[in-house]
């Protein structure tokens, strides 16, 4: 798979469908990828049992150690990465990049667009090096007033 070739060389991470059985790890990730903004329980299990959602899994050694999960919006012709996220020890391995371009390969919408904390400059990075572009900015979005990015990339 092409997005594999986004991962550091001689590691042996995959990147899998999640399904309900990762909801564990995935609250265990939320937490400490979102120390601020970490999604509560049912929208958790919603993120991984609702329709219309593709959701894929880093596993490394048999553990989840990324996760992404997108919303298919046909009726707005767009797609919206929900959430993002790789384990604090994983990171700068070319995790996030190849969770991103597996979602991407799996799209027939033709846009996806995200929304992230202006502060957020890995994630920024991350975007702005797979062609995403500023699309707006959604003034004290965050909870604790922080204005949100919002970036779209056209597929
Ligand atoms: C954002 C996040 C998912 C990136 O995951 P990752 O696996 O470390 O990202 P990658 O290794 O694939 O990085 C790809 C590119 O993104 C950019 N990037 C990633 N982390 C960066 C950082 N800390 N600083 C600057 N650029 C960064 C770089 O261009 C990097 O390429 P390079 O390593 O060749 O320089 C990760 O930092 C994370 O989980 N953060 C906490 C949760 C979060 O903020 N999610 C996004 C919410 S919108």
């Amino acid at each position: 798979m092409a997005y594999l070739d986004a991962i550091a060389p001689g590691s042996s991470v995959s990147i899998e469908p999640a399904t309900w059985r990762d909801l564990n790890d995935l609250r265990h990730l939320e937490k400490v990828c979102f120390p601020k903004d970490a999604w509560p329980l049912l929208d958790l299990i919603g993120l991984l049992t609702w329709p219309n959602l593709i959701r894929l899994k880093a596993v490394n050694a048999g553990v989840m150690i990324g996760f992404v999960a997108c919303d298919l919006r046909p009726a707005d012709n767009l797609a919206w990465i929900a959430t993002i996220g790789v384990l604090p020890e994983h990171r700068r391995r070319g995790i996030g990049r190849a969770l991103l371009l597996a979602v991407e390969q799996q799209l027939t919408l033709p846009r996806v667009r995200l929304n992230v904390r202006v502060s957020n400059q890995a994630a920024i990075h991350l975007y702005l090096e797979l062609g995403y572009q500023r699309a707006g900015v959604w003034s004290g979005y965050y909870q604790d007033g922080e204005d949100a990015l919002v970036m779209e990339k056209q597929l």
